[in-house]
């Protein structure tokens, strides 16, 4: 079984909003919900828990009630960090949960192939991330903004969600963390404490993480190139079928 956590516990602060950004609407529906449909049109995708800020619980269950389609769910509150709102996810996962798929409430363009490729491989090998190749040269830099070194740019990866851990893994790297009073910037990382090798798994560079108010432009415009390929592959399909009846038809005649 395959339980998907949504951290959504955030305050947006960088997208400079009245609200909540996983509220914001993009094409007509909010964030939050684009994220949840897109894992619940993969079949591999069993339950889906929700992690709001604790004032949004009652909120977000109300509004979840009137949207079809969505796997079974489950609202929880979340914590002061993205890390504790995890936690308090990870503690509502069944015990029946083989793999624990943690995925940003704020990337409501992620591809199906990307959600089963993540999940495929945590299956195979315990513990794997999605990334993509970094396209700009990063520099270290100190503090004084004098530039420290030069990684080599085929050794670099932003790293996106969903990251795919064996239920089992992510419970201790969690438990660890939260011993050694350790906060990570991402899930991998807590794992990587353990000691546990992560597999990069190719992303897509249409996974934007929703985060300041630009990012709203491009993943509508992300968003509208998707209805507009669904719009294209409709018209086809229906004139194939038109042409298949029109011979019959005159075939008959
Ligand atoms: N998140 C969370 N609980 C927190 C902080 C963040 O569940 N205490 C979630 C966010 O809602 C978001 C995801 O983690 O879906 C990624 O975090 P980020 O993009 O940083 O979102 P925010 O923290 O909301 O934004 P900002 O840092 O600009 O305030
Ligand atoms: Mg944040």
């Amino acid at each position: 079984m395959i339980t998907a956590i949504f951290p959504a516990a955030g305050q947006g602060r960088r997208m400079k909003a009245s609200i909540n950004k996983v509220f914001l609407e993009l094409c007509g529906k909010p964030i939050l919900v684009h994220t949840l449909l897109a894992f619940s049109r993969c079949p591999v995708i069993d339950k889906l828990i929700v992690v709001v800020g604790k004032e949004e619980v009652a909120m977000v269950k109300a509004v979840l009630k009137v949207v079809p389609g969505l796997k079974p769910y489950e609202v929880v509150a979340g914590g002061a960090e993205r890390q504790y709102s995890i936690y308090n996810g990870l503690a509502c996962v069944s015990p029946d949960t083989d793999i624990v798929l943690v995925h940003d409430a704020a990337r409501p363009l992620v591809s199906q192939a990307v959600i089963e490729g993540v999940a495929a491989e945590a299956a195979r090998s315990g513990a794997a991330i999605a990334a993509i190749p970094v396209k700009n040269t990063i520099k270290v830099v100190d503090e004084a903004n004098t530039v420290v070194s030069t990684p080599s740019r085929h050794t670099l990866w932003a790293v996106q969600t969903p990251q795919g851990f064996r239920r089992d893994i992510l419970v201790q790297a969690y438990q660890k963390a939260q011993q050694d009073e350790f906060l990570g910037t991402d899930d991998s990382g807590l794992v990587e404490r353990l000691g546990i090798p992560v597999k990069v798994v190719k992303g897509d560079y249409r996974n934007v993480k929703v985060t300041t108010p630009e990012d709203i432009f491009v993943a509508e415009a992300f968003l509208r190139a998707k209805v507009e390929e669904t719009v294209k592959t409709l018209p086809s399909a229906i004139s194939a079928a038109m042409a298949e009846v029109k011979d019959k038809f005159f075939k008959k005649r």
